[in-house]
């Protein structure tokens, strides 16, 4: 994903990848009813899974989604606050919605997500073109607040909810490729990390019924995909209890009932918080094969005085003892990572722990952006945002080419080996190869070969890498 070399300019268009916001559509949903849907998401894959909750809610209410604008008589744009880019992305696509509905006044524009939570009704005073903004608890609403816009008044449910986890709706599976799907297992956030406006937008954390999610996983192993991803922002910490007999299930115990679905439904879960990761989810990923070696925990700083100022609530010591007990339990378990250069007073020598921190964790892949305050948070409140541009997008640059190498030498060990891999669709580059991802979540492209196709699982042989991916053959047997 990220270049060797990168310069500035690189690391912009990195981030702006990053920040591409795709449009959902699915060939058998798409219909002809008079009400047509177009849906784009931006942001976390919690997002994307929120766009299919929406989707679901709407095709209920008789809409129906479409790829094509033209064809909509609503556009939804589900939105992300997390840096200031992502905000700036929105607006740009909202300008360009505008011209659309310059053609066709009765075209609704609705706003949803984070963007939509943070700003509230101050979204309809600053883009005029706006006529609902929808908070991330309140899709339920979505049909109601249709129809007050459809009579011509503009509309907004920005509530946020203790107890709302959609539990109990199908989510509709609009940009799949049939293999893989988000079942999200729990919303909101209670941690208070200074820099994130997550909190903010998605409210109190809560977990879902396992019961609906194990019924989830089951459903879409019944459909023929073969792989599910747990989403939460804090999946460590999933904490359920049932009502009727007090008994308590946690992330460890959740994940063991999904891997008894079926062994062929590979799961994977993000995001882990290192502060909650514990051995008992360690050794339950050792148990079961279809528990993928993977772990996304993100360490944001390699340094305690700036962990300490995040209010990340670790120090870099109980981050590499989380680290090394991945290791010894998992041997051969990824481990990814999220970084943030440029927080407000990090010093070059605390720049330094974070590059030396890639290499000790060794990670096989990060996230790396620099810091952007966004308003409200701890850290806006309480710290001088005194780190010059330039030098934030410097340590960028100079964490992304530790990350690079580092993956680069991480891919290198894996020459040689044999992989199971799960067939996810055409490579991009070419039809004549396949794409797919082995347990470590490293995405490898070989050949293909006839009798096998997308959800199959092959045996890969590795032969050549670059810092993103792995090349390589089928081997039969
Ligand atoms: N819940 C996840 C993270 C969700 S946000 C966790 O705790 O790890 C995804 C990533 O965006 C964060 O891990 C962080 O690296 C980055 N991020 C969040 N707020 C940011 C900000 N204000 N500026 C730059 N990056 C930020
Ligand atoms: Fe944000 Fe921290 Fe919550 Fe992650 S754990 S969503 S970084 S507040
Ligand atoms: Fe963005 Fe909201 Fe996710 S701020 S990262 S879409 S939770």
């Amino acid at each position: 994903m990220y270049n060797d070399n990168p310069t500035l300019d690189q690391i912009d268009k990195v981030i702006d990848e990053k920040k591409q916001g795709e449009a959902y559509y699915n060939a058998e949903l798409s219909g002809t009813s008079a009400k047509q849907f177009y849906i784009e998401s931006y942001g976390c894959a919690m997002n994307f899974s929120d766009s299919e909750i929406v989707a679901s809610i709407l095709s209920k209410a008789g809409f129906s989604p479409t790829r094509n604008i033209l064809d909509a008589s609503l556009i939804l744009i589900n939105t992300c606050s997390i840096r200031e880019k992502a905000e700036d992305n929105v607006r740009q696509r909202l300008h360009i919605f505008n011209k659309h509905k310059k053609n066709k006044p009765e075209l609704l524009v609705g706003v949803l997500g984070c963007m939509a939570e943070r700003l509230k009704k101050k979204f309809l005073e600053e883009e005029k073109i706006v006529d609902l903004v929808v908070g991330p608890d309140a899709y339920r609403d979505l049909p109601n607040l249709i129809q007050t816009a459809e009579e011509g008044e503009k509309s907004i449910n920005v509530l946020l909810s203790r107890e709302e986890t959609y539990a109990d709706i199908s989510p509709l599976r609009l940009g799949s490729n049939g293999v893989s799907a988000f079942i999200s297992i729990m919303r909101g956030c209670d941690n208070m990390c200074s820099f994130c406006v997550v909190p903010f937008t998605r409210g109190r954390e809560r977990s879902r019924n396992p019961f609906t999610i194990v019924a989830e996983a089951q459903d879409l192993y019944d459909k023929g995909y073969k792989e599910v991803t747990l989403l939460g922002q804090n999946v460590d910490s999933f904490k359920w209890e049932n009502p009727e007999t007090g008994e308590v299930v946690n992330f460890a115990q959740l994940l063991e009932r999904v891997a008894m679905v079926h062994p062929k439904l590979r799961i994977r879960f993000s995001t882990s918080h290192p502060k909650d990761i514990t051995d008992e989810v360690l050794y339950t990923i050792k148990k079961y094969d279809n528990l993928c070696n993977y772990i996304h925990l993100p360490v944001q700083s390699g340094n305690s005085r700036v962990l300490e100022l995040m209010n990340r609530t670790y120090d870099s010591d109980w981050y590499k003892e989380r680290v090394s007990a991945i290791y010894q339990i998992i041997p051969d378990c990824a481990i990814s990572s999220d970084i943030i250069t440029g927080f407000c007073s990090e010093t070059e020598e605390e720049h330094q722990d974070t590059l030396e921190m890639i290499k000790w964790a060794n990670y096989s892949m990060s996230y790396m952006f620099y810091y952007s305050e966004r308003p409200g948070t701890l850290a806006a409140r309480k710290y001088t945002d005194d780190i010059p541009l330039p030098t934030k997008k410097r340590r960028l640059a100079e964490v992304i080419e530790v990350q690079s190498e580092v993956s680069r030498l991480h891919n290198l060990k894996d020459i040689g080996k044999t992989y199971e891999v799960l067939i996810e669709g055409d490579s991009k580059k070419s039809d004549q190869d396949f794409k797919g991802r082995n347990s470590q979540n490293k995405m490898i492209i070989f050949e293909k070969q006839a009798g096998y196709k997308p959800g199959d699982y092959v045996f890969v042989k590795v032969t050549d890498v670059t810092s993103a991916t792995l090349k390589g053959h089928i081997v039969n047997g």
